[in-house]
């Protein structure tokens, strides 16, 4: 059995995560479940949003399923996210891109599936900063080691699809890209995957006008942060990516976005992204018969019209979620 971590985190976490945990009972996925509160919340009430201790007990777990956390405006606080991404060396974030058959994303395309893996511990989130009052500066830090392993977890992942890997990167201006890119291509080609590349820049033009020629697109961290949430806008809403965080020994699953203050306790949040996330939670589990269950549940539940405000409906997160878990128990 194993045992997984829990955390809702801040905002709409709170409401997105449970309605993923009422999918994974409705499948009868048992597990060891280790609650966890760290963030925000916590760190007003404590002054600490998370410990080294907090890491150690997410180190005894298989994985975590993780809803979002709000960031303050303020120099002393020190990300959670990036906190445990590093800690346990999560290296590869995964994050699949595809249509939903039931929504209309925003450019009407519906003929793309694409991953976008993104180098997850280095890049622009070193963490490596010098802040004065007159210049602040973050060292962007580029790896032989870091690219090696990024390009062969997604050469790996193109193997079992398309076979093809679009390198993305900003070479032409940023020399510790030359090195990103050259590594890439040496994997690949060792790896024997096809492959191109991509500046940065017409690369979010073209995955808008053009997604169906991508497949899996690697590229540095802080890219990848932005070119999955432009994504978003393909498939239909921020609240149905899902995501994983994958190292060697451990994984955490999130959903691409944020805790959403603007719309947090209203109860109308999209739980899709969380749940999406705990299917790619049960496929690392190698749980695959109810990982599909899950998929098959959301669209059905779209199908009859059940749907947040953010994909045109006026269901609440709760209706949406509990419709899923009713679909899963019924069909299991
Ligand atoms: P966000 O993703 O929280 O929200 C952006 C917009 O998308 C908002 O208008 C929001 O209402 C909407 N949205 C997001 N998820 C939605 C959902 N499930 N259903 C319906 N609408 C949804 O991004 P932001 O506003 O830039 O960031 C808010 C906070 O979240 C910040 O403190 C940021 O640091 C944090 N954040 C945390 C994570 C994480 O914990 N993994 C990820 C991204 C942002
Ligand atoms: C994400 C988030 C995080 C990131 C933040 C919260 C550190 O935006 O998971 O995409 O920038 O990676
Ligand atoms: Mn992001």
């Amino acid at each position: 059995m194993k045992r997984i971590a829990v955390i809702e985190g801040d905002g709409i976490g709170k409401e997105v995560i449970p309605q993923a945990l009422k999918a994974l009972e409705a499948l009868d996925f048992r597990f060891e479940r280790v609650d966890l509160e760290v963030g925000y919340a916590r760190w007003e009430r404590t002054g600490t949003a998370i410990s080294d201790e907090d890491i150690e007990t997410l180190r005894s777990c298989d994985c975590i399923l993780f809803g979002a956390i709000t960031t303050p405006d303020d120099p002393d606080y020190e990300s959670v996210v990036l906190k445990i991404r590093k800690g346990l060396d999560l290296y590869a974030n995964v994050r699949p891109i595809r249509p939903i058959a039931a929504i209309s994303g925003a450019v009407g395309h519906k003929n793309f599936d694409f991953v976008i893996v993104r180098e997850n511990t280095e890049g622009l989130y070193s963490g490596i900063e010098d802040i004065g009052d007159d210049r602040a500066c973050t060292t962007r830090v580029v790896t032989r080691k870091g690219s090696e392993r990024i390009a062969q977890y997604a050469c790996k992942l193109a193997t079992a699809r398309r076979k093809h890997l679009t390198i993305v990167h900003k070479s032409n201006v940023l020399k510790s890209d030359k090195l990103f890119l050259d590594t890439c291509r040496q994997i690949a080609e060792e790896e024997g995957i096809t492959y191109d590349d991509r500046l940065v820049d017409s690369m979010a033009y073209s995955l808008i006008a053009t997604p169906w020629k991508y497949d899996v697109v690697v590229t540095t961290n802080m890219f990848g942060d932005i070119l999955s949430d432009m994504s978003g806008a393909l498939v239909g809403s921020l609240g149905l990516l899902p995501s994983a965080n994958i190292g060697n020994s451990h994984a955490f699953f999130e959903p691409v976005h944020g805790s959403a203050p603007d719309i947090a306790g209203e109860g109308y949040a999209n739980p899709i992204a969380a749940i999406l996330s705990a299917k790619m939670m049960l496929e690392w589990c190698r749980e695959f018969k109810k990982a599909s269950l899950i998929e098959e549940a959301i669209n059905q539940t779209l199908c009859r019209n059940i749907r947040t405000p953010d994909i045109g409906g006026n269901s609440t997160t709760t209706e949406f979620g509990d419709a899923v878990a009713e679909y899963i128990r019924d069909s299991f």
